[in-house]
């Protein structure tokens, strides 16, 4: 069997790998160019806040790939939030919204933070309220819903959901070499690449383009944190399992892990490479030791480098009065 079985190159994976070339909507709520404008200019706008002082972007920063750079975000009062802050890179693709997916669709999503406690703290009938009291946003809503008389909460979601999705990462260097540029990686980046699809497990979990299998696992961090289980208590395995997490750009994001415990790639290799640090019954399977040698540590983290875009800079709209 042994001989008979092929060589394994860089190349034998690339196939799983090739970006999609449009971005999905659903039938519920199809683009438009209004209403992802409106999408934009509500995600900016800190007046979507009890203090006026916080907009989904003071978490979901740009320039930090969209995230906060924190181990755990802080919002209303300065208060710390019991989780890191995720990325909101290509979530047009998405499926469950969340570190524990309690999210169905980000047109849902949207309005939580909102109204959220610890987050922006607006109550949605005062946050409705405020915005049409804001003339120019009467303005945006008729263009992005015509026919919709009202703001409406719906209309709301749907637009930041529009704007969401265009949030895509862009060409890193392995999107170049997918798409037969032979020496946009490093050899390391090359051999990190074949043992991320087989000796290190990685893709079982991290699979696709995106990196993720939009599935939720134990990968054995300590803490008290029961991510997915506390939502589905009747499914053992689902205890201390967070949602996969995209690598697209992924040095760009540190700390790691759904409470920002690690600070490096380094450390997430080394992690995974003692098979994870707590052994209890809801943890994967992959999650062994892998035995690696310090070649193939750093040739996992040149991989993890090459997934990283050079993006164009996001302009912030003019908020209107
Ligand atoms: C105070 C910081 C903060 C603010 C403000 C905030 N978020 Fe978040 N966001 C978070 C944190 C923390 C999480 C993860 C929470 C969890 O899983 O329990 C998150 C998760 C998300 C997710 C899920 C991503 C995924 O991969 O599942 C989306 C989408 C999102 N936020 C969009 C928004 C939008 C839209 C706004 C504005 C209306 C917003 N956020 C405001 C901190 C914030
Ligand atoms: C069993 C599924 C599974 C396997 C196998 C797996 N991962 Fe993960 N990975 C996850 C989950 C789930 C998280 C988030 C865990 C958490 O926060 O509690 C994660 C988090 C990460 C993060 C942190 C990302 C961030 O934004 O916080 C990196 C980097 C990463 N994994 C890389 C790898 C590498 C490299 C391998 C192979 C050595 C690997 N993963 C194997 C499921 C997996």
């Amino acid at each position: 069997v042994a001989a008979a079985s092929k060589k394994t190159t860089p190349e034998t994976f690339r196939s799983l790998y090739k970006r999609p070339t449009s971005i999905p909507y659903p039938k519920d709520n199809e683009y438009s160019k209004h209403k992802e404008h409106l999408g934009k200019v509500l995600f900016f706008d800190p007046r979507l806040s009890a203090s006026n002082w916080i907009s989904c972007a003071t978490c979901h920063n740009p320039g930090l790939s969209w995230g906060d750079g924190l181990p755990r975000g802080i919002g209303h009062g300065m208060g710390v939030l019991g989780r890191r802050t995720q990325t909101l890179l290509n979530l047009a693709w998405g499926d469950l919204y969340f570190w524990d997916g309690r999210a169905e669709s980000l047109e849902i999503q949207a309005l939580g933070p909102i109204e959220s406690p610890g987050e922006m703290a607006l109550p949605h009938d005062k946050l409705i309220k405020k915005l049409t009291e804001i003339s120019e946003y009467q303005e945006l809503f008729k263009k992005a819903f015509p026919g919709s008389k009202e703001i409406t909460l719906e209309n709301i979601g749907k637009s930041i959901a529009t704007f969401e999705r265009t949030i895509v990462s862009g060409i890193a260097p392995f999107d170049e070499w997918v798409s037969g540029k032979t020496n946009a990686i490093s050899e390391s980046a090359k051999r990190g690449f074949v043992l991320f699809n087989e000796k290190a497990k990685c893709a079982t979990c991290h699979s696709g383009w995106r990196f993720t299998d939009d599935a939720f696992h134990d990968i054995g961090i300590a803490d008290d944190d029961e991510g997915r289980g506390k939502l589905i208590p009747d499914i053992p395995v689902l205890r201390h399992a967070f949602k996969t997490p995209t690598l697209r750009n992924v040095n760009s994001r540190s700390p790691y892990m759904h409470g920002g415990s690690l600070s490096t790639l380094v450390e997430v290799v080394e992690l995974y490479n003692r098979g994870g640090d707590v052994k209890r019954d809801s943890l994967a399977e992959q999650l062994v030791p892998l035995g690696l040698s310090a070649q193939e540590k750093a040739d996992l983290v040149s991989f993890l480098n090459s997934l990283t875009s050079v993006d164009k800079p996001i302009t912030i709209p003019v908020l209107p009065k």
